[in-house]
Formats: structure tokens, sequence, C-alpha cells
């Protein structure tokens, strides 16, 4: 399976799943890691030897710049588009080339707290419980289909709460594009469903204290 990831800052979740395919969890190929910008992610991806592409926003309408990023996609022509920390609504021309087949990772317990600011939001709502959503990307943003949570007991720090969740983001982002190689991933009404295969809880460490969703 042919993975192209976006992304726009640090680019750990992209680590997590580029260690996870090198470990042989995954079976899939990262072909390009696309940016925004210069990010750090980009140095991470040279660093391992796979093809990058930056296409910046500036001078360009959303539009125009959603219609680049497809042309740059088409080029690669990936099987799964993963968005991992990619700040940008990804337009529907590119929704609509990649039906169902576009995921993006939000550190919270979607639906509740959308937006750039999943953990800070949780946390000003006074929530006990924490976590993050693997989702499939619709035009409904972070609404789409659910695939995967994790979920733990808040502190109520944001750095403390912020690294724990971002731990648990590089647990099922790596499985969530797993079930998808396994081809285990069918959407009925709105809503994703997980069919029966083997499961990664007893072959991986889990962060302790942690909840994760049936299908991890
Ligand atoms: C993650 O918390 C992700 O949920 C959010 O952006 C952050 C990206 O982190 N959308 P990184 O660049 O993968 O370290």
């Amino acid at each position: 399976m042919r993975v192209a990831v976006l992304a726009s800052g640090q680019g750990s979740n992209f680590e997590a799943l580029a260690t996870a395919i090198e470990a042989g969890f995954v079976e899939a190929t990262i072909t390009l890691v696309l940016a925004d910008r210069e990010a750090p992610v980009i140095q991470k991806a040279r660093a391992r030897g796979i093809t990058t592409a930056i296409q910046p926003r500036k001078g360009l309408s959303a539009d125009e710049h959603n219609d680049q990023i497809l042309e740059i996609l088409d080029l690669e022509d990936p099987d799964l588009v993963v968005l991992a920390g990619y700040m940008r609504i990804l337009g529907t021309q590119v929704l609509k080339r990649f039906p169902g087949r576009v995921i993006n990772i939000h550190p919270s317990l979607l639906p509740a707290f959308k937006g750039a600011h999943g953990v800070r939001d949780a946390l000003h709502a006074g929530v006990g419980i924490i976590g993050c959503t693997t989702h499939i990307v619709t035009p409904d943003l972070d609404g789409g289909p659910i695939v995967l949570q994790a979920a733990l007991a808040a502190e109520g720090v944001l750095e403390v709460d912020k690294d724990a969740v971002h731990a648990l983001e590089h647990h099922i982002l790596p499985r969530t594009v797993q079930l998808f190689a396994e081809n285990r991933i069918v959407v009925v009404d709105g809503r994703a469903h997980i069919s029966p295969g083997p499961s990664w809880k007893d072959r991986v460490s889990l962060v302790p204290g942690a909840v994760y969703a049936h299908g991890f």
C-alpha cells in the first residue's frame, strides 16, 4: 500500500508511522511526505530517504493551493493519504480524487473538541478523560467516520496532557494505516466498521492506564 503523508509540523506522527513500517507492523510504504511549509517533518522524511515536496500556500487561494496539492499527489498515486498534523483544510477536489482513502489523526475524543486545539479545549471544558481519534476525512471538518480511538485520565496540566495524547496518537495512527492495509475498514451509513482480524494488543506495548478502542 502506497501512503502519502501530509503534515505541517514536527512530524512525530509521521515518525511513528515510519518506525512501525520499518518494524514490520504496518505493511505499507511511505512514498511521499508533502508539507505546506519547510517544517521539521520534511527534515525527518529526508533523513529517512523518503521523497518530499513542499507546496506553500503563499500567493495562492485555498482552491489553487489544493489544486497544486492534488497535482503533486496524483504524480505519486497513493492508495492512502494520511493527514498527520496537516494544519489546512483539504479541498473537496482532493477528497473526491481519493474517496474514503484520506485519514486524519485528531487530538480529542471526537466528536468532542473539533478544531485546532483539541487538548486545550478539552481541559478548558474540565473533562476528566482525554484522548485521540483517527477518522476518514470528509468535507465535514473533523466529522468523518471514526476509525480508532484511545483515551486516558487527564492530569489537568496542558503540556503533560498534550504529551500523553501525542503518545496515544503514535499508537493509533500506525494501527489505523495497518487496518487499511488489511482492507478491514468498511463505511456503512457514515460509520466505519472494522471487520474481524488479528489484533495488535499482544504485539505492541500499550500506554499504561490507557483504554484502546475495539480494533486496536
Ligand atoms: C497532532 O497532535 C495531531 O493530532 C494534530 O497535530 C499534531 C501533529 O503532531 N493534528 P506531529 O507533527 O505529528 O508531532
